[in-house]
């Protein structure tokens, strides 16, 4: 059975293409297979990879039609295939909205498609816009866990707690009931500090966002122990279409480097991978 992933927030910016593709290539290098799928129509995954020859069909017909078939490109790193966007007007007139509107029972195709690819993946991680919307929605309701980036300032922060966490309570369809309408409960969701500086005041939004989740009591939200360093390194390697891991150039001592970052991520999400160490050497 694929686990799949969701990686969300209602902010831009945040880090989910790049903790998409990061997560994914660490994953792909303890050889697990896994699938990326962007759902952003600004395309930014879907232009991470320099892919030469992509596949005849993508986003449009996995959500539109339930079916996968002809939808997967390869990324040329092994164990890492993806499926492009190839609806980049989004909300501006493309054909993937309109098919959500059509009717309400079209929000469930894209958790149909997956199921179908449940045998050839171990992972599949879904890089989302950052805003609320029908296409995250869709996305929020396959997915078994969700992945969440939060830069540790007050904005985000605060965007966080009522953007994000409001968009996935609002999707139980009435008070008291405890399963969405994909028919399982609400997949909990993993907050990833990214980009941390070394300020009080990026510790202190750590603690408060810590304190906020662990008071909550209702187990939606766990902010991970893993924190994503603010570095250079991440900007770099999307320039070089690289995963960070495989591209780290000098860094500050104080730091730990990509690969060790992402490896602690994996591990904390997966701590049945704990001890496979990933293939690739810097
Ligand atoms: N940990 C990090 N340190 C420094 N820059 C980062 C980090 N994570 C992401 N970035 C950079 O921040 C920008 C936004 O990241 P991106 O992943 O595209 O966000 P989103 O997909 O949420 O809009 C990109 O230029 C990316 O390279
Ligand atoms: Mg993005």
């Amino acid at each position: 059975m694929a686990k799949i992933y969701a990686v969300i927030g209602t902010k831009g910016g945040t880090g989910k293409t790049s903790t998409s593709v990061n997560l994914a290539s660490i994953f792909a290098d303890m050889n697990q297979k896994v699938l990326l799928i962007d759902t952003d129509p600004a395309q930014n995954l879907s232009k991470y990879f320099n892919i030469p020859f992509p596949a005849e069909a993508g986003l449009t017909r996995l959500v539109t039609k339930a079916d996968p078939t002809g939808c997967i490109s390869q990324t040329g790193f092994p164990n890492l295939d993806i499926i492009l966007n190839d609806d980049a007007k989004g909300d501006k007139g493309g054909p993937i909205l309109p098919f959500l509107r059509e009717s309400s029972s079209h929000i469930i195709y894209l958790n149909l498609a997956l199921q179908t690819l449940n045998g050839e993946y171990d992972y599949i991680i879904i890089d989302t816009q950052g805003a609320g919307g029908l296409v995250q929605e869709a996305v929020i309701l396959a997915a078994d866990e969700l992945i969440s980036p939060v830069i540790p300032n007050y904005l985000d922060s605060t965007e966080f707690i009522t953007g994000t966490v409001g968009l996935l309570r609002s999707l139980l369809p009435a008070p008291g009931m405890k399963t969405t309408i994909a028919g399982k409960p609400l997949p909990p969701c993993n907050a990833v500090i990214n980009k941390m500086g070394r300020t009080r005041d990026a510790r202190d939004v750590v603690e408060h966002l810590r304190k906020e989740f662990d008071q909550a009591g209702d187990g939606l939200v766990r902010v991970l122990n893993t924190i994503i360093p603010d570095l250079a390194v991440y900007n770099k390697a999307a320039g070089a279409s690289e995963p960070a891991h495989h591209f780290e150039p000098a860094r500050p001592s104080y730091s730990p480097s990509a690969k060790e970052t992402m490896v602690n991520l994996a591990y904390e999400l997966q701590p049945k991978l704990i001890g496979t160490a990933p293939l690739w050497e810097v």
